[in-house]
């Protein structure tokens, strides 16, 4: 066992069955994690902002039984509908935690989940999806060890969510998280995410989001092959402490509300993921024309108004649109007027900074 710190209690008497909900939110990562080693620990610390209502619910039934089975036995139902497709993943993901929470081979399983976004539409579903999943875990795991502390309970909710989805460790906790060992943030860990340990400044309080769906077609790329394609990357090595040296930046933006320097630690970490996927071999381009679009939009308004509006993208086309809640009304009146045109089907879903896993 790598992490000793996360080993189960062992009990005589488990709980016999029960039904546990809880939701977890995505997250943005503003500093990106791009590139990982065995197993699904980060190649740089990565921040991110959680999200509010881009949200996954995740009610876990559980049932004991007899005894101790070879195999995991669990069902899977996503928006009431059974997903034997989604099976492999979260088979895959008990594997990994099992010897963190040896309860799991001895409960059958109902896992019935959905999201408050459309499926495939590029918000990623793994980090909330599984970090929903651990913190239901975890919340079976506190019915046979009422003692753990809640930071306990928490970092282990944050480290099994890693070992489903590596950008879900992030989204435990809010509403600004890091992820990966960083000389100046104490504390950090490879192993799991922690909230962003010092104070957040007030220009960041309710920080919108606007999702642009500009392409809500299956990716031709997973992340996790992405990712891997950091291995023999030319710029690895470089990229790997680029990122590095913008936590540093971020962490002394974040503290002092400098919404300039914000943007372009934000937006710069955007075009440098995806530059390193033109620049992976095979190479790739998960942007769209109306992805270039858009951001260039923002920038005339940028220009034109001084407003502090920016961008940063995931592993896809979309468009994250961050700005100031206190300029909220004129830039969602931008985003309607001159950039809905370029999202498919007109549709983009307005989010904030939030807070992470809850019980329901
Ligand atoms: C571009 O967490 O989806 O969104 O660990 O393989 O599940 P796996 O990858 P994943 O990668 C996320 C990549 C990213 C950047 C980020 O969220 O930091």
């Amino acid at each position: 066992m790598d992490y000793p710190e996360f080993a189960s209690p062992v009990v005589s008497k488990l709980p016999e069955e029960g039904i546990i909900t809880c939701t977890s939110p995505s997250n943005i990562a503003l500093v990106k994690y791009w590139g990982k080693r065995p197993i699904q620990l980060p190649q740089n610390a990565s921040i991110s902002f959680t999200l509010d209502s881009c949200k996954t619910t995740t009610s876990l039934t559980y049932k004991k039984q007899g005894g101790i089975k070879e195999d995991f036995d669990f069902n899977l139902f996503f928006e009431g509908e059974p997903k034997p497709d989604f099976k492999p993943k979260i088979r895959s993901f008990f594997e990994r935690i099992q010897e963190y929470l040896p309860l799991l081979n001895q409960y059958t399983f109902t896992i019935e989940t959905s999201n408050t976004f459309p499926h495939s539409s590029g918000i990623a579903s793994s980090a909330s999806g599984m970090s929903a999943l651990a913190y239901c875990l975890m919340q079976l795991e506190k019915k046979i060890n009422p003692d753990i502390s809640n930071s306990e309970y928490l970092q282990k909710s944050s480290f099994l969510a890693r070992l489903g989805s590596g950008s879900a460790c992030r989204s435990i906790e809010g509403p600004v998280t890091v992820w990966g060992e960083h000389p100046d943030i104490n504390g950090s860990s490879d192993a799991y995410a922690i909230p962003f340990p010092f104070p957040v400044h007030q220009n960041f309080d309710e920080y919108q989001d606007t999702i642009l769906l500009i392409d809500k077609g299956e990716k031709q790329v997973s992340s996790t092959v992405g990712h891997n394609l950091m291995y023999d990357h030319p710029f690895a090595a470089k990229r790997f402490e680029q990122a590095t040296a913008n936590v540093s930046k971020l962490k002394e933006i974040l503290i002092s509300g400098d919404l300039d320097a914000f943007i372009q630690v934000v937006e710069s970490e955007a075009l440098t993921l995806h530059a390193m996927m033109m620049t992976s071999l095979p190479y790739f381009i998960l942007m769209k024309p109306n992805t270039l679009s858009v951001i260039h939009k923002i920038w005339e308004y940028r220009e034109t108004t001084g407003s502090k509006v920016c961008f940063t993208l995931d592993a896809g086309a979309n468009v994250h649109v961050l700005y100031p809640n206190t300029e909220k009304n004129q830039v969602l009146d931008f985003i309607i007027n001159e950039l809905v045109a370029y999202c498919q089907n007109g549709q983009y879903i307005c989010d904030k900074i939030g807070l992470g896993a809850k019980i329901v």
